[in-house]
């Protein structure tokens, strides 16, 4: 069960955001506050506590703030981002992690190691890392090495079509996982309920589970559907402005 979740506020910025979609347009920011609020009610009716830290117009892509960290049941990892214009963005997800762990639980990917967080998936206490062009070899190698100090465990996945290893897999517990694209073959998944995601519906693969209830993004039927015949009561939120960035809605929080 998770009591908490850190979100931050988008930055006026964030039309400045990385993103592989431009076609897609540049996100509305007053859609995308009304879309924040949506997703911080969405949450608390999951029942956890809501930190909501402000914006911060340094960093454009600063919304999606499980990048910057990843926590986990024993301890927290500052990470160390790939994309040059998100680095500083570990600095700034510190504070708010040292409201939770005391120094001795928080950890830190140094350089030469990247890694993000949005290719970290946990399934209970093992952590699926994606090697990515933001995660890369050493930053796996110091990830893992700080889950087994913690008695956790991690293991690599590789990936090239996606940018984050959740943007195309995610796990929605009692065994069950959401596995589109590339990661549908992958056999390190193969023991898993896999409900595969439809190629045109792909951009929702990126679902949330939280404390028995899935938050899915609104606007995909087939991947609702697929939820909720897994059983699970479903809470739609609108991400289309993140979309536009490559953001969906695991990166938009830190839930633990
Ligand atoms: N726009 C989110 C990212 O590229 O990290």
């Amino acid at each position: 069960m998770f009591q908490n979740v850190i979100v931050r506020r988008p930055c006026k910025a964030m039309v400045e955001g990385i993103t592989s979609n431009p076609q897609l347009g540049k996100p509305d920011y007053e859609k995308a506050l009304r879309q924040h609020d949506t997703y911080i009610e969405a949450l608390k009716q999951c029942g956890v506590k809501v930190t909501v830290l402000p914006a911060d117009e340094r960093y454009p892509d600063s919304c999606f703030v499980e990048d910057p960290a990843v926590i986990t049941r024993k301890c927290a990892i500052i990470t160390n981002p790939g994309a040059a214009s998100r680095n500083g963005e570990k600095d700034e997800i510190i504070g708010a992690i040292r409201e939770f762990f005391s120094e001795d639980k928080i950890e830190y990917i140094k350089a030469p190691g990247t890694l993000e967080g949005g290719d970290v998936m946990m399934v209970g206490d093992h952590f699926y890392v994606g090697r990515s062009a933001r995660t890369n070899e050493e930053g796996i190698r110091q990830f893992i090495a700080i889950l087994e100090k913690h008695g956790l465990s991690g293991s690599e996945v590789t990936l090239e079509e996606v940018l984050h290893l959740k943007t195309g897999v995610n796990y929605l517990e009692n065994n069950n996982m959401l596995v589109s694209g590339e990661f549908v073959t992958k056999p390190e998944f193969a023991k898993y309920n896999r409900v595969e995601i439809p190629e045109e519906e792909a951009y929702a693969a990126n679902c949330i589970w939280v404390n028995g209830t899935v938050i899915v993004p609104m606007g995909f039927p087939a991947v609702e559907k697929a939820v909720r015949d897994l059983g699970y009561p479903v809470i739609l939120v609108d991400t289309s402005e993140y979309r536009k960035l490559d953001g969906g809605l695991s990166c938009l929080s830190l839930r633990f």
